[in-house]
């Protein structure tokens, strides 16, 4: 959202800011004071419960909430809570992993079945799509995910679930999620949405139609580059509680200390996307129509393909901008090399700004067919734009651009 519109309650970004949660600016506070947390000593912030086993009153009787931290623990539990309020839900399960979460997503269906995915897709989820699942007996259908009709015309009756990422990673395509709820829903299968360029505080997906959110808390929730883990949140019961026996049973579950640093982080997501947003804005700004660049991949700028739906489900338009420069692969090594502020590193979401080329970093394991079926250029440049001062931002930008000129 823009300056104007924060300050100014009538703008109409202001307004788009009450989609999705009651109210955003409820996120920023439910972030810090939501959730469960209750400690016996008073304890401000949830303890890492370091503990495997509880101690039963008898054999027959457990006497206290957890019986084993495989199932439930307190710090987990805290997180847990904090993320079933963030996203809107009534169920929420951490994992190890947001690859663990995406698996526990994609193990809801069985053998049989048919899933219609999006075809540009964080690529460990491609691979789950396309090399794992079907040997179970699970067929795969990738569409375009912009364009609901697409959707529409691949389901049929074995369709179980639709698999969508909004924004996608990394080409910042953006699905029309209540439209393809209603396609979803006409096909009665799940609607499972990765939130993870968004996070709860840009986009709410159950809000607007969504069965089941899934998000990699690696990224934005946990914010510093120092954790792994992963969420799965729906407001469906049923599906809540398949989704804790996933959990549970295959025991992909994230530690104590990553939840603690994922609930810390949760305190300052507000804050930070915010930033993160800004700062993003001026650098796709800085890019686009900069004469070394032949595209820019930004929702919110209104050449962008999905800006009109952007603008209507999410409150901002996010972190992410990839481009690519007229020179290809070798002006995009340049690019990158030139920069200083920006660090080559796969990952996104935290405090320090990266910058990586996804054909040969996150996207590697995509064959050439792949990467071409994807639409992932070769020259293709993915920035994670971090929250330091602009104006060093954009002097790297400017780096990177003369040395791909
Ligand atoms: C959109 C998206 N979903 C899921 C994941 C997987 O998350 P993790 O690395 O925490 O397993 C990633 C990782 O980059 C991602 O970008």
């Amino acid at each position: 959202m823009s300056d104007q519109a924060r300050h100014d309650p009538d703008h109409p970004d202001a307004q788009r800011a009450t989609n999705g949660a009651d109210d955003c600016g409820d996120l920023y506070t439910r972030g810090i004071h939501g959730g469960d947390h209750a400690d016996q000593y008073g304890a401000l912030t949830t303890p890492i419960y370091a503990n495997a086993t509880y101690e039963y009153e008898t054999a027959t009787n457990l006497g206290g909430p957890h019986r084993y931290s495989r199932m439930s623990e307190p710090t987990r539990e805290d997180l847990e809570s904090v993320l079933r309020e963030l996203e809107g839900g009534t169920h929420a399960s951490a994992f190890a992993s947001g690859m663990a979460a995406v698996d526990a997503v994609l193990s809801l269906v069985s053998a049989g079945d048919h899933v219609v995915a999006g075809d540009s897709l964080y690529a460990e989820t491609h691979d789950l799509l396309t090399d794992v699942y079907p040997r179970y007996g699970v067929e795969v259908t990738h569409v375009d995910m912009t364009d609901p009709s697409a959707v529409q015309a691949e389901t049929r009756e074995e369709t179980a679930l639709v698999y969508a990422e909004s924004p996608t990673n990394p080409l910042l395509q953006i699905t029309d999620i209540e439209a393809v709820a209603a396609v979803a829903d006409g096909a009665d299968a799940v609607l499972a949405v990765d939130n993870t360029f968004a996070s709860p505080v840009l986009q709410q997906p159950l809000e607007i139609g969504a069965d089941v959110v899934v998000e990699s808390l690696t990224k934005y929730l946990g914010g510093h580059s120092d954790a792994i883990a992963g969420a799965v949140v729906t407001d469906d019961e049923a599906l809540g509680e398949r989704i804790a026996r996933i959990q549970y049973t295959r025991g992909a579950i994230p530690g104590p200390f990553e939840c603690f640093l994922i609930r810390r982080g949760a305190k300052t997501l507000g804050a930070r996307m915010d930033r993160h947003c800004e700062n993003a804005r001026a650098v796709a700004e800085k890019l686009d129509g900069h004469p070394a660049v032949e595209t820019v991949y930004y929702p919110g700028l209104p050449s962008h393909p999905g800006h009109d739906v952007a603008a209507r489900q999410m409150t901002d338009f996010g972190g992410m901008v990839a481009l690519e420069l007229h020179g290809g692969v070798e002006a995009a090594t340049s690019f990158v090399a030139a920069m200083e502020t920006f660090t080559i590193a796969e990952s996104l979401g935290g405090v320090e700004s990266l910058v990586e080329v996804p054909a040969a970093m996150t996207h590697q394991d995509l064959s050439a067919r792949e990467l071409d079926a994807a639409g992932i250029d070769e020259g293709l440049v993915r920035l994670s734009v971090g929250i330091e001062r602009r104006a060093d931002l954009l002097a790297d930008v400017s780096r990177g651009l003369e040395a791909a000129t």
